[in-house]
């Protein structure tokens, strides 16, 4: 259940004052009957109209962004640039938030959506969703690195990594890791282990999503169909 409120911004058609304004005005039926009230709550087989017309309440939204480097992975924040100000105020409305974080110096693939439970799912670690991230480090990654990876790292701090997986490019300081789990800056703690620093750190894919090649630095676009489909297993 949801407040009447809550549920006609979230389609991001109109603020929460313009909400309470056409609800004044008597413009919103709950199951064919007027409504005036914004903290009614209703459930998803309660049919909401607005001046007649019914509203979509499976209007979620799947962006991805390719985050450029100095922003921070929040919806909102009083000193430091957001994703979120990437984005058309639209979006803010619709409650939009980063499936996960990447730290502010890092690039690359953010999914960005209102699907709570999607982004719960793609964030417990229990469903081991795969993360792939380009790296380079100060000095050349080595077999004994990727055998580390491969075992299960020992953070500094004692944290236990899960097995990872680490393929040396070319040139030798460049490489793609992938992890199954999302501890703070891991990437950058497991690396350090190894005595090698990360200088540059992009993610490249996110479970069944990678990141489109022709997104520029500070673009973004909606997810396709497919990726939706694929991402959700519902095509929602
Ligand atoms: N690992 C890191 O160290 N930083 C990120 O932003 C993501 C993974």
């Amino acid at each position: 259940m949801e407040r009447l409120d809550k549920l006609l911004s979230s389609t991001g058609r109109w603020s929460r004052k313009e909400v309470h304004a056409l609800l004044k005005a008597g413009r919103a039926t709950v199951d064919g009957i007027c409504v005036k009230d914004p903290a009614g709550k209703y459930g998803p087989e309660s049919e909401l109209c607005v001046d007649g017309q019914r509203i979509n309440r499976e209007s979620f939204v799947y962006l991805m962004l390719n985050k450029p480097s100095g922003l921070i992975s929040s919806t909102e924040d009083p000193r430091e640039e957001t994703v979120l100000d990437l984005l058309p105020a639209q979006y803010k409305k619709m409650g939009l938030f980063p499936v996960g974080r990447l730290d502010k110096d890092t690039e690359g693939l953010l999914l960005l959506t209102n699907d709570g439970p999607l982004a719960h799912h793609l964030l417990s670690p229990r469903h081991h969703i795969e993360k792939v991230y380009f790296v380079k480090v100060g000095g050349e990654l080595t077999v004994a690195d990727v055998l580390a990876f491969s075992g299960g790292i020992t953070l500094k701090d004692g944290t236990l990594c899960q097995k990872a997986g680490l393929k040396i490019l070319e040139p030798p300081d460049t490489g793609l890791v992938s992890l199954q789990e999302g501890k703070y800056h891991q990437v950058k703690r497991m690396m350090a282990t190894r005595g090698k620093p990360v200088l540059y750190l992009k993610r490249l894919k996110m479970g069944s999503v990678e990141l489109d090649p022709m997104l520029r630095t500070g673009q973004w676009r909606p997810l396709t169909e497919e990726e939706k489909m694929r991402l959700t297993g519902t095509g929602r």
